[in-house]
């Protein structure tokens, strides 16, 4: 099977993205796949979702990171670590991630630097999956990781400003059409849902009438056992399995696979 990539992106920060991104990566490793994360904020969370804060900070240092493979325009394979879940590698960022903008300003065909970064590891076909997981901007670096993506998945926060700004992503996505026409936006999924909430069933039933993107079924409600398995660096589908975020993420990694495979 071809190794398929597949990118957690929206400008909004604090939608899910990593969170979506580390869970959906995990759970589809407890199902047998081989996943390889790719952290791509500056923030670092997608690393520290798996390392301690030292751990993390080493990789900065020792060019173990997607900064040093994009600026030097080398193979991401040099950059790879083991999370120590079983069928789950990652490449970790750096703080150095902010000046990624002015990096890849003189390169030759910038936007496409990311794609030929994961050139090789996807030829070798050891992955199923490459999940990246974007920072919350719309620039340089973000079309590089839809360029290199070929499926988008928009996390949503069900809340009033969670909507606002989506039509900007949307915009984003149709350039970076023109530029890869194989990148397929393939849906949005709702993170932080409160059912208590009047507001999260408007929400949903709005994006659901949206005629340029699927809505994904299963939506993550929130839930604290998400932000107790931060803490302890693992994501939550394999620290609290039975937790219902974690049910949720299986839930969701299940119909995403369904797409995407199909
Ligand atoms: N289902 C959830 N229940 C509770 N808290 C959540 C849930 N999903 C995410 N969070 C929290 O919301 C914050 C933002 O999530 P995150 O995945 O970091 O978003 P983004 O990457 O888009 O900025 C984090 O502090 C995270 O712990
Ligand atoms: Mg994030």
């Amino acid at each position: 099977m071809k190794t398929k990539v597949i990118c957690f992106a929206n400008n909004k920060g604090g939608s899910g993205k990593t969170t979506s991104c580390s869970n959906v990566g995990c759970a589809m490793a407890m199902l047998g796949k081989k996943v390889l994360l790719i952290d791509g904020d500056m923030q670092l969370n997608l690393t520290i979702s798996y390392f301690d804060e030292e751990q993390a900070l080493s990789f900065a240092t020792d060019g173990r990171n997607i900064h040093s493979v994009v600026k030097e325009e080398g193979d991401v394979a040099s950059a790879i670590v083991q999370t120590g879940i079983e069928g789950l590698d990652l490449v970790p960022s750096s703080s150095l991630m902010s000046g990624i903008e002015f990096d890849l300003f003189p390169k030759w065909q910038r936007e496409f630097v990311l794609t030929k970064c994961l050139e090789r590891v996807r030829e070798k076909g050891k992955y199923d999956y490459i999940l990246i997981d974007a920072p919350p901007t719309l620039g340089g670096w973000v079309m590089n990781i839809l360029v290199a993506s070929d499926f988008v998945v928009i996390p949503v926060e069900a809340s009033p400003w969670g909507l606002f700004g989506l039509a900007n992503m949307f915009d984003f996505i149709r350039q970076a059409k023109r530029l890869s026409p194989a990148t397929e936006l393939l849906g949005i999924a709702v993170t932080k849902a409160d059912e208590r909430k009047k507001y999260f069933k408007q929400t949903f039933e709005t994006l659901k009438t949206l005629d340029n993107a699927r809505l994904f079924e299963n939506y993550i409600r929130v839930d604290s056992a998400v932000e107790w398995s931060q803490d302890q660096s693992r994501p939550v589908v394999i620290f609290k399995k039975t937790s219902r975020s974690a049910v949720e993420y299986m839930n969701l990694t299940k119909e995403i696979m369904s797409y995407v495979d199909r």
